[in-house]
């Protein structure tokens, strides 16, 4: 197998790292790698804030509810998505503001997780571990506040990012005969797929080395979306400048 199929295969989430720190030139040539993603338009709509200050950390590990591997990690990295540019060129160019376009927002939101991911990929291609931190959102005012964002930018998520202390076991995803449909969506097998993938992860969550569990995915994916999420997402949103239209 070539290299990149082996690391998309070996990804797994690493949120224990060692006390090494990451020298400033890898990171930014991961950082410049990254940004060889496709983007949409070529708009490249996305920022990276660089977070070290310890105060900061500790503020952003309790908004994501405890997460101390925001802290321990090496680098951590907010990902934003950021239309800033964009509507600078729009106006200058005389074309008017954006206007808090739906489609632009996903666009942008795109953009920045496309990066995010040849990031991450990019950082373990490398030997290092990383891990995404969508619990940012549960109060982007208070991030976004401490990071001093500007209208027309939202932190999408975190990306903790450090040497790994231990390598958890890789976690099976859907088969791929599940996620592929040919030609039209097959509705009829989404029950009998659901249950075939329960049994695999049981026996996953049952026999893997740590944190051992009896669950499965259907348990697991409601608890997780159980309840409106994040409810203020929609009204922050709009505050910084997006989906208003
Ligand atoms: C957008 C996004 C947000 C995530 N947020 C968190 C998070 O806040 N905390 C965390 O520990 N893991 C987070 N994860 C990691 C997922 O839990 C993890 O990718 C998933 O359980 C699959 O495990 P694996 O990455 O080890 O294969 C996030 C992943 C994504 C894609």
């Amino acid at each position: 197998m070539n290299p990149i199929l082996e690391a998309q295969l070996n990804h797994r989430s690493i949120r224990s790292y060692t006390d090494k720190p990451i020298d400033a030139t890898l990171l930014h040539e991961l950082i410049r790698h990254a940004q060889g993603a496709a983007s949409s338009s070529f708009i490249q709509a996305y920022s990276i804030i660089r977070v070290n200050n310890k105060t900061s950390r500790q503020t952003i590990a309790s908004v994501a509810g405890g997460q101390h591997w925001v802290k321990s990690a090496a680098e951590f990295l907010i990902i934003c998505a950021d239309l800033r540019r964009v509507e600078m060129a729009c106006v200058n160019q005389e074309l008017g503001a954006l206007e808090g376009n739906t489609e632009h927002f996903i666009s942008a939101t795109v953009d920045a997780a496309l990066m995010a991911q040849n990031l991450m990929l990019g950082a373990e291609s490398e030997g290092l571990g990383a891990v995404f931190i969508g619990g940012i959102r549960n109060d982007p005012e208070k991030v976004s506040e401490l990071l001093d964002l500007p209208d027309q930018v939202y932190p999408v998520f975190g990306l903790c990012l450090g040497w790994p202390d231990a390598i958890p076991e890789l976690k099976p995803r859907l088969p791929v005969d599940v996620i592929l449909h040919d030609e039209s969506y097959d509705k009829d097998r989404t029950a009998s797929d659901i249950a075939a993938y329960d049994e695999q992860i049981e026996h996953y969550y049952k026999e893997r080395g740590s944190n051992q569990r009896s669950s499965n995915w259907s348990e697991q994916t409601a608890k997780a979306v159980q309840k409106k999420k994040r409810e203020h997402m929609l009204e922050f949103l709009q505050k910084q400048g997006f989906v208003k239209c």
